[in-house]
């Protein structure tokens, strides 16, 4: 099939170069110049796993093309996806500059009729939106070609995200029209061949299920923690506790690991977006306020256990981070708890010294004073990091933190004070070597006296 995707982001890059390994013809519109350059020459803008050969492979079979040009993107298309970002408005509500931008301007510019997909995440009734966009700019330029709206949320996760387009487990299509509904399945048929779960809905009902995924799943990260934090009390380790709820199909393995909060791109936008749709409506969103008020108290945490652990003195200290992307797999920084952190410990004058395998080049950008003040130092090396440390501090499980070698890390530090921010470590084998080990709602192991600083 002959495809558009407006925007090459996460997930209009991914969805473009999997539609390509398809065998369907994608062209990939991108308003901003530098990428289109550097996506002409194979390079993936953006670090997610797998992504770069496919953008190589079909660059080179002619399947996949990058333009800025919108009406060279769309010119032959049958479908046209709407892959740009939704950010979080100053009052919380998804911010829909960009969706109806591209609305206007397939309204001024398409020729041909075809189906237009929303794929950002968008509140409900935004469908409806965009299609009296185009069909008000066809009307002006007395264009008569039948323009249909679809949703076709998008459900993959960063850090794994061409294995999620490719094996999705389960696409969902929100179309009022039968006929289109019937090209987006066999658009999706090669992606669901041992694996038949595609859903066809209403196109509102599509856009508020993306929603309620996201805030269930969010609910689940906002329960377990604020379980960690009664366990934190009560002498009880949330990771017997997780493992004791787990095995209970109803609950569920996913997603009830403790830890210093949920960042990302989707997650706290859409928990917000949902809040004020529900005030919006006149409806109390009593749980979403709650996941979010924990979340946020949540990102806080590891601070406040560093403070507590030098009785206030942190001017001076050295402490090493492991982990800035919001989540491993990704150099994605949107939203991360180590931003909260890092703020915090630049704010209160300790010295930073931070590493991450992929995201380091994005938050130097971030960082650029305490860069060149010296207070802070990024390294892709976790143990160039810890070297004079007066604690570590894990917040994003990037695979390289799992195992590391804890003797030579104890060896490097000045202190050897470990808080685990995602529950990763074993305690007692890390108290035994002689580490002083704090996780999140987990009981403190080890001593470990502090020096003045
Ligand atoms: N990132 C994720 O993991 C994820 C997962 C599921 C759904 N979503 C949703 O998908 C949407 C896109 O998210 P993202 O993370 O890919 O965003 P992103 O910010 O990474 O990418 C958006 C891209 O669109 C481009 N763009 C904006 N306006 C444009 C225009 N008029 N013409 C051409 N290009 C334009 C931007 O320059 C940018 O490159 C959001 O609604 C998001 O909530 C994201």
């Amino acid at each position: 099939m002959r495809i558009c995707v407006i925007g090459a982001g996460y997930v209009g890059l991914v969805s473009a170069a999997c539609f390509a390994e398809m065998g369907n013809s994608v062209i990939c519109v991108e308003r901003d110049a530098a990428r289109v350059a550097r996506l002409a020459r194979g390079e993936a803008p953006i670090y997610e796993p797998g992504l770069e050969p496919l953008l190589k492979a079909h660059l080179a079979s002619g399947q996949l093309r990058f333009t800025e040009q919108l009406a060279a993107g769309i010119a032959l298309a049958e479908i046209v996806f709407i892959a740009v970002g939704t950010p979080s408005g100053e009052d919380g509500s998804a911010d829909l500059s960009h969706v109806l931008a591209v609305a206007d301007d397939l309204g001024a510019s398409l020729q041909r009729a075809c189906i237009v997909v929303d794929k950002s995440t968008v509140p409900v009734g935004t469908g409806e939106r965009v299609a009296q966009r185009i069909n008000a700019g066809l009307l002006r330029r007395a264009k008569q070609c039948k323009v249909t709206v679809a949703s076709n949320p998008e459900f993959l996760k960063e850090g794994s995200a061409i294995d999620d387009f490719m094996r999705p487990d389960r696409v969902i299509i929100g179309c009022d029209d039968p006929a289109s509904a019937e090209v987006l399945r066999r658009l999706y048929a090669p992606f669901l061949r041992n694996h038949e779960r595609l859903l066809c809905m209403s196109l509102r009902a599509a856009e508020f299920s993306k929603y309620a995924a996201n805030a269930f799943l969010a609910t689940k990260i906002s329960f377990i923690n604020e379980m960690a934090g009664l366990c934190a009390r009560l002498d009880v380790d949330i990771e017997e506790v997780r493992r004791g709820i787990g095995s209970d199909k109803r609950i569920g393995t996913h997603f009830i690991y403790a830890g210093c909060g949920y960042g990302g791109s989707c997650f706290p936008k859409d928990v917000r977006a949902l809040i004020r749709t529900a005030e919006q409506e006149g409806i109390e969103p009593g749980i979403l306020r709650a996941v979010e008020a924990r979340n946020a108290l949540q990102k806080t945490l590891l601070f406040q256990a560093l403070r507590e652990h030098f009785s206030g003195y942190l001017q001076g200290r050295v402490v090493a981070l492991w982990g800035l992307a919001f989540k491993p797999g990704t150099d994605d920084l949107r939203e991360a708890p180590s931003l909260v952190l890092l703020d915090a410990l630049l704010a209160a004058g300790v010295s930073v010294q931070a590493c991450d395998p992929v995201a380091i080049g994005a938050v130097a950008e971030r960082y650029p004073q305490a860069l060149d003040s010296g207070q802070l130092r990024l390294s892709e090396s976790p143990y160039a990091v810890v070297e004079g440390a007066d604690a570590l501090v894990l917040i994003t499980e990037w695979k390289q933190f799992r195992q590391p070698d804890f003797q030579r890390v104890r060896a490097l530090m000045r202190m050897p004070v470990l808080f685990d921010g995602r529950n990763i470590y074993d305690a007692k084998q890390l108290a035994e070597l002689g580490y002083l080990y704090r996780g999140i709602g987990r009981p403190a192991l080890g001593h470990c006296k502090v020096r003045a600083a």
